[in-house]
Order: C-alpha cells, then sequence, then structure tokens
C-alpha cells in the first residue's frame, strides 16, 4: 500500500453526514474533495439543460468552499432515436458553464440509453483548514439561503405547460447560476456551516444540518425567498412526487406552526435543482456578508431563521 493510502485511510471522509463531497486529503495543508451528479432533462432546451446540469454537478465543491480544478462529463443518450445534435447541444451547454467556473472538462464517458442523462463528475482542492461542512452550524448562528426555492414546482408546472416564457426564463436562470460567488465568500466571513439546496428539499438540507452539528432550526416561511410563480402552482397542488415525498419523510423532524398550510410545507420540502447555498454564520457576521454578497451576486441572500439549541424537532417553522 502507497505511503499516500495510509495516510489517507483514516483520515478521509465519505458522505456519512450527508456531506456535499468526498474529502480525501493528501497532505497536511490541502484535500481533494470530489462529488458527482447528472440527471434527466428537466427543460426542453438542450444547451440550457446541460448548462444547468453543470452548475448542479459543481454546487457541491462550491458548497464546501472549494475550488473545482476540472470534469470529466457522464452522458447517456439514445445514439439511434434522437439527432444527434441534440447531445452536441448539451455538451456544448456543459462545456460553457464549466468555461464561467474556469474549469476543463477532461474527458468522460458516454453509453447509449432510451432517455438522455448528463451531468459531471468534478475534482476539487481545498486548503484542509478551510473546509466548510455541514455539520458545524453554531446556537445562534443566522441561516442565510442564496438563492429563492420552487424549481421543482416549476418544472412540474412546464411539464404540463402551464408556465408562461417569463416563468421559463426565471427558473432556468436560477438554475444555471453557479454558487461560485457565495462559495468565494465563504471563509472570509468566519462561516460555521454550509450546504447546498437540492433534491432533498430546504427542509431536507437544512434537517441535515440540524442532525450532524446537533443543533434545531427556526425559520420564517414568509422571509424566504420564492421563484415568481411558485407560491400559486403550489397551491393548485402542482408539485413534484419527489418533493411529496421529501415531505413525508422529514416532516417527523418537523414543527410548523397550525399557520402554515400543506401547501407552503410543500414549498419549503420543494425537491430543488442547482438551488443556492444554506450557510450558517455567526450574527456578528451575517450582515456584512449578505451586503457584501448582494453587491455582486444575481439573487439578494436573505437570512431566513437562525439556529437555536438542540430540541425536540429538528426545525420549527412559523
Ligand atoms: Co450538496
Ligand atoms: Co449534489
Ligand atoms: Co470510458
Amino acid at each position: 500500500m502507497s505511503k499516500l493510502k495510509q495516510n489517507n485511510l483514516n483520515e478521509s471522509k465519505g458522505f456519512e453526514n450527508f456531506d456535499d463531497c468526498a474529502i480525501f486529503k493528501i497532505n497536511e495543508k490541502q484535500s481533494i474533495i470530489q462529488t458527482v451528479d447528472f440527471f434527466t432533462p428537466i427543460v426542453d432546451d438542450p444547451y440550457l439543460f446541460g448548462q444547468i446540469a453543470a452548475a448542479n454537478s459543481l454546487s457541491d465543491i462550491y458548497a464546501m468552499g472549494g475550488q473545482p480544478l476540472f470534469a470529466l462529463n457522464i452522458t447517456a443518450f439514445p445514439t439511434d432515436k434522437l439527432d444527434l445534435n441534440i447531445l452536441s447541444k448539451i455538451l456544448l451547454g456543459g462545456q460553457d458553464k464549466c468555461l464561467e467556473a474556469n474549469i476543463p472538462i477532461l474527458g468522460g464517458h458516454s453509453i447509449k440509453d432510451d432517455i438522455p442523462k448528463y451531468g459531471l463528475a468534478v475534482s476539487g482542492i481545498i486548503e484542509n483548514k478551510k473546509i466548510i461542512t455541514n455539520s458545524n452550524a453554531k446556537i445562534n448562528d443566522d441561516i442565510i439561503l442564496t438563492k429563492p426555492i420552487g424549481s421543482g414546482i416549476i418544472s412540474t408546472a412546464i411539464k404540463k405547460n402551464l408556465a408562461n416564457n417569463t416563468t421559463v426564463d426565471a427558473v432556468v436562470n436560477v438554475m444555471k447560476t453557479l454558487n461560485n460567488t457565495a462559495s468565494n465568500h465563504l471563509y472570509n466571513f468566519k462561516v460555521n456551516a454550509c450546504t447546498d439546496v437540492t433534491g432533498y428539499g430546504l427542509l431536507g438540507h437544512l434537517n441535515e444540518m440540524c442532525k450532524a452539528s446537533k443543533v434545531s432550526a427556526k425559520i420564517n416561511f414568509s422571509d424566504i425567498p420564492l421563484i415568481d410563480g411558485v407560491f400559486n402552482f403550489a397551491k393548485q397542488n402542482i408539485i413534484p412526487g419527489g418533493s411529496k415525498n421529501n415531505l413525508n419523510f422529514y416532516q417527523k423532524n418537523i414543527f410548523f406552526d397550525p399557520e402554515i398550510s400543506n401547501f407552503k410545507k410543500l414549498i419549503l420540502a420543494d425537491a430543488q435543482t442547482s438551488g443556492g447555498l444554506l450557510i450558517s454564520c455567526p450574527k456578528s457576521e451575517s450582515k456584512k456578508l449578505i451586503n457584501s454578497l448582494n453587491k455582486i451576486s444575481k439573487y439578494k441572500s436573505v437570512i431566513i431563521g437562525e439556529f437555536i439549541e438542540k430540541n425536540k424537532a429538528n426545525i420549527f417553522c412559523k
């Protein structure tokens, strides 16, 4: 066994806390961080799908405060049934997003499959002392969210042909926006914990943060930014199955104020694609962090609640 391997077996981390990346310590100063993600098209436009899938794959690196280095494509495509131009456009979307992230795509693997799928395996690097996980949120920290939620609900509305072009553009823009600006801020502001909001929804990822950090959270529905249209679609019960599953799975850990109706709970549990960062930041720093972020980022970061002492419920929502 190589020396590198021996050194690392005990110090490397998998996903035991639903952490965003695998961490492999390469020396006293640095670790390699790695993540992989791919999924089926959520929008009709192949180029936009490629961009969204790539932004989503990169997000786990950013959620840890890491620097992506390079990526590999993972592709499934029905080469015998669909025009290869579509595949080219998906790959171009991914490539352009990686250019924006300043990293090369150095290869990949593709298979023939009936349903197209695309995503990236991303390798990154981070200084060991700068690693930010989801397990260090502290009591009294503010909870900051950097993008509006509801992309699952809107994607379902798009599939049912209920969303107009403005709504489609709005959700595509949210999903293709990289989390790099927020990520670059994490270490400058003594952030205690961070994760990205993806498939388990805001409630799911916040619940994992609470569990791993041994704290509870208090959030206000009215403070949570929603993509335009989400509220009304949810009210009409246009909700993806995955979001309903999220709520079923996580609601035993959550105390909802009786004022919070079921469709609002489903919005909070909505499965996101390429959602924003969920940041735990000391109150002394959070305003400064938000001010600095909001000067440059496309979406307004907001405080949606705070962490409190560990309680019977992991999350209190009013
Ligand atoms: Co993640
Ligand atoms: Co992920
Ligand atoms: Co191969």
